[in-house]
């Protein structure tokens, strides 16, 4: 990525040098390209074609204001799973007749609250669901725009903690139940069916999943269009890949590609298409940089204790997933093997074990890939203030979110006076 490039060994963000960046802001610190965010969006955006579909960026892979607020002004819409997202586009500007409201666990006062914005579509994912969204939109006079997801029951072959579209996962209902839903829509006076939807997990890098699903729900589609129901759009939800070590993704345009080809094969072509890429769009453009503070090394193995932990940048630990960690200045030293570690007090918290690096205490390191599910999972586990978040554009950068304080760490909380 020509965007994180090495200029005379020194790491640089577009025209930023990362080590000037951490001088300023301290570490652990995220890191973000908005040039990267930007040529990730115009690959979807050209596979699409310029007027054709909607783009909804899942704010849950990173919902810092600055990168939806530029988001919005590509014409992007939103996929939200929670009336703190919603308020997050909002406040950044973002269009609310672009959103598309996901989850299993939608409560009253969010469903209000999406139906007086005038939200794009509601995705059900239940028959209570579904009765319920019907009743509040009846009380307020309005329709709600409905799309019934379905879970296709496909092996989405990736970690099973971000796979979703298997029967036995708690998302979407069974085709069969949601056509028959469907066939009941007159019944529900304050809804409109307007699409359907299916998310069959993330971080997959086979198109084969993804056809699997579109080739179960697609013959549904064209039966309940053709028996007179107005559904205009098909929502294939997130979930496309990205190359973290060795894995080969397929590209944005053929993924694009695939989902075209499949509408058509099944006369449907003339539907429109609606996305929700999260980690796609943001994981390349965003970097973890964080400081050694320690080499220690036992019997068995050498450690870099590093002043991000798995409260930062949790995939790792979670899902034992492997992100590239890169030194912010090159030494002509030669290298060596180090557990990355963390300083929380539990023992998953490794960044990366068995990293060849030529490193010393006090140097910098970065961890790629981490625009994705990296500061939107982060905590403050082990009373630790989260890291800010700096957006770099071109020669200059911008702090866009501030280092917590410890103040922040113990706001709103009292010690009862007895
Ligand atoms: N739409 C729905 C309904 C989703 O549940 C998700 C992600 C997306 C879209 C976006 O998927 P993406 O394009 O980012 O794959 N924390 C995990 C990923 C969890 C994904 C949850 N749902 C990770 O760090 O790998």
């Amino acid at each position: 990525m020509t965007n994180f490039a090495y200029r005379d060994d020194r790491l640089f963000v577009e025209g930023v040098a990362v080590a000037e960046i951490a001088a300023t802001v301290g570490s652990p610190c995220y890191i973000y390209s908005k040039h990267t965010l930007y040529s990730a969006f115009r690959s979807f955006r050209d596979a699409l074609g310029p007027e054709e579909g909607l783009i909804c960026y899942a704010v849950k892979a990173n919902g810092n204001l600055a990168l939806l607020s530029a988001l919005a002004g590509l014409g992007a819409g939103f996929d939200i799973v929670s009336q703190g997202e919603l308020e997050r586009v909002v406040a950044a500007g973002g269009d609310a007749s672009r959103v598309v409201f996901s989850g299993v666990g939608k409560t009253e006062a969010e469903m209000r609250r999406a139906l007086a914005l005038g939200i794009h579509c509601f995705n059900v994912e239940s028959l209570p669901e579904l009765v319920r969204l019907n009743a509040i939109a009846e009380a307020m006079g309005l329709k709600a725009p409905v799309s019934l997801r379905v879970n296709p029951d496909v092996d989405a072959r990736t970690h099973p903690y971000i796979a979703t579209g298997l029967k036995e996962n708690k998302f979407g209902l069974p085709i069969a139940e949601a056509v028959a839903l469907y066939r009941k829509a007159a019944s529900f006076r304050g809804l409109r069916f307007v699409g359907v939807d299916c998310h069959i997990g993330s971080q997959l890098t086979d198109l084969r999943p993804f056809a699997d699903a579109l080739d179960r729900v697609l013959p549904e589609v064209r039966r309940l269009r053709e028996a007179g129901m107005d559904l205009e759009h098909i929502d294939v939800g997130g979930g496309l890949g990205i190359c973290y070590q060795d894995e080969t993704p397929p590209s944005v345009q053929a993924y694009v590609g695939l989902i075209k080809e499949r509408l058509a094969a099944h006369g449907l072509g003339a539907m429109n298409i609606l996305l929700e890429p999260g980690r796609a769009l943001v994981a390349a453009s965003g970097i973890l940089v964080t400081g050694i503070e320690y080499v220690k090394e036992t019997p068995d193995k050498r450690f870099a204790i590093v002043d991000a932990g798995m409260n930062d940048l949790i995939r790792p630990a979670l899902y034992g997933a492997w992100q590239r960690i890169v030194p912010v200045r090159k030494r002509p030293d030669q290298e060596l093997l180090y557990d990355v570690v963390g300083p929380v007090c539990e023992s998953a918290d490794v960044l990366g074990r068995g990293r060849s690096l030529a490193v010393k205490a006090g140097d910098f390191l970065a961890i790629c890939d981490a625009g994705a599910y990296g500061f939107s999972m982060s905590s403050q586990y082990n009373a630790r203030p989260r890291p800010p978040e700096v957006l770099v554009d071109g020669e200059r950068f911008h702090v866009i979110r501030d280092r917590e304080t410890y103040e922040d760490l113990m706001r709103g909380e009292h010690i009862p006076r007895s």
